[in-house]
Formats: structure tokens, sequence, C-alpha cells
């Protein structure tokens, strides 16, 4: 992967955003299809940080570029903003709203960690904040396709899902190889299998999510990638905690059923919340705040 500093490397269209607008604070990290950068707009004075990731795109055609322009249009409490993007001869830059708090597997490891499992009240909380967002997308007839803990972002206390757009430039055979993302564990049978996948792609990938939150561990489990793919089409996954209720596991298991068929669409997914889960659009941060101090595994 290249790793020159964008920072060198200037857009040679006038009148539009280029990276020469942005100073490069420092390098965040890098993931299957480039690396993301935190910088800051040189002349915003408010020093509001953003992240903008470089994706090689090699022979993309237009129509795919054009797909992620769209999704500057997507605005959603949960989603991370697109603010802007822009290409020159060899990458795409994309300028997102920069995420403070890490990401969800990040979060999951440092429970792990400590030995603590979330509360069950912490992860219908989050459960519900990723939801808001799962529907906006499917409401605008967006499918992420790699819905995973990595890609759920925390800001001021606030999950938000990031990426969107960025399974266009995943290489299938790459991903299912698990050259691209390390080990492929959120994967879903029919992208295994190679069959037609719909909307209910996400909810698989958010199964995992909430499987993951729940046991501190992903759903399957597997020593090698051929292992894996089997556990993921064949096996069930192993039966969670005893301390979580029945309707958080019977949620979760429905979000990992195999046949994509017999999946719910997320639109099914509100009324499987507890009633004390509101679905208004407003985004409670004290609550998650408050819950993400709660170690103990209590009942809901
Ligand atoms: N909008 C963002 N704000 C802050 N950090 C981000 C943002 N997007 C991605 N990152 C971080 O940048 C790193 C690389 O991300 P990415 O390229 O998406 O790979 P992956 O999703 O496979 O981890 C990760 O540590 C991720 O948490
Ligand atoms: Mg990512």
């Amino acid at each position: 992967m290249n790793t020159e500093s964008p920072g060198k490397r200037k857009s040679k269209k006038k009148g539009k955003a280029s990276l020469i607008d942005y100073e490069i604070i420092s390098e965040i990290g890098s993931g299957a299809t480039g690396t993301v950068y935190k910088c800051k707009l040189k002349s915003d004075e408010s020093q509001e940080k953003y992240a903008i990731k470089r994706i090689k795109i090699g022979k993309k055609s237009k129509d795919v570029l054009k797909e992620v322009f769209m999704l500057k249009n997507i605005s959603h409490p949960n989603i991370i903003k697109l603010h802007t993007s822009f290409v020159d001869s060899e990458y795409l830059y994309m300028v997102m709203e920069y995420a403070d708090g890490g990401d969800l597997l990040s979060l999951i490891k440092k429970q792990k960690d400590a030995g603590k499992f979330f509360s069950e009240k912490c992860i219908w909380n989050f459960a519900r904040q990723i939801l808001l967002g799962i529907l906006h997308l499917h409401a605008n007839d967006i499918i992420h396709r790699d819905l995973k803990s990595q890609n759920v972002m925390i800001k001021d206390g606030v999950l938000k899902i990031g990426d969107l757009g960025e399974s266009k430039f995943l290489n299938k055979m790459d991903y299912l190889s698990g050259k691209a993302v390390g080990t492929p564990m959120y994967l879903s049978p029919e992208v295994i299998k190679h069959e037609n996948y719909d909307h209910r792609v996400d909810v698989w990938g958010f199964g995992c999510i909430i499987y993951h939150l729940t046991a501190l561990k992903p759903p399957f489990v597997s020593d090698t990638i051929e292992g894996l793919l089997k556990c993921i089409q064949f096996k069930p996954p192993k039966h969670l905690q005893g301390c979580y209720s029945v309707k958080l596991k019977e949620f979760i298991y429905k979000m990992l059923e195999k046949q994509k068929s017999k999946r719910p669409f997320v639109t099914e997914l509100t009324s499987m919340f507890p009633s004390s889960f509101k679905f208004e659009r407003i985004v409670d941060t004290t609550n998650y705040k408050k819950c993400n101090t709660l170690t103990n595994c209590t009942n809901f």
C-alpha cells in the first residue's frame, strides 16, 4: 500500500475542493481500501477536525465515483457525514466527519481486556443508534455491504456508521480470501456463496456487530479462513451468556438467520426492541455515556 503523505499531492482542478486546502495533522490508520488521515481546513479558524480517506481508485468507472459523490447528500446523526470528495490521477479522497472516540471494535476490545460485559441496556442503546443509521441508508436505497464493528465510529458519545460506498472499492475475491481485511468475520452466507444479496446483507452485519458486543467475541471463529467460511454457512453461533434476556438473544439470532429469505428487513427490527426504546430520531448521548460506564451484566 502506498503510504506517501497525501499532503504532498495537489489536485489540478481549480475552484474545487482539493487536498491543498487541508493540513494533515496525523495518520489515523489503514484499512482494506486505503489510509485515513486526521486533518483540518487551512482556511477554517474553528480548528474543526476532519478525517480524509485516500483510496486508490485504479480503473474504477466514472459511474462508481458518481455514486460515491452522491453520498454527500446523506445526512443523519448516526452516519459519518461525507463533506466532500475529490479525485486526482490515482486516488479518491473522501473528506469525512472526524470521530474522536475511535471505533466500536476498539471499545469491545477494551471491555474484553477489562473482563467486563456491556450491560443489556447499553447494548440495546447501541443497537438502536446503529439501527437508526441503517434505516436511513435503506430508506435512501443504499446498502452498506460492509457493516462491521470497525466501521461504527464514536463521536462525542454518539455511534455513527462510517465507510458508506467503500464496499465498491473492495475486491470481492480479496475480501473472501481475507487478503483485504484480515479475517472476514462478518461476511454473510449469501456473499460467500456468490448469491444475489439485498438489503438484508446489512441485517446480517448488524447481527454480527450486536453479537460481538454481547459475547465480546464475533459469532463465528475459526483458525483458518476456510474453516471460518464453513462456520458462517453451516454452524449456528455459540449460545450467548445466560445473563442477557431472551428478547435480546432472539433479536440477535433472528438477524443471524443464514437463509436470507428468513432474515428480517431492518424495518421489521424496530418492533423487537424493548418498549422503552422509542424510534424517534433524537439521539440521547447522556444515556450512552451513562451506560458506557455500566459494566455489569444485568438483566434489562
Ligand atoms: N471518520 C473517521 N474518523 C476517525 N477515525 C476514522 C474515521 N474513519 C476511519 N477511521 C479510523 O481509521 C482507521 C482506518 O480505517 P479504515 O480504512 O476504514 O479501515 P477499517 O474500517 O478496516 O478499520 C481505523 O482505525 C478507523 O477507526
Ligand atoms: Mg472502515
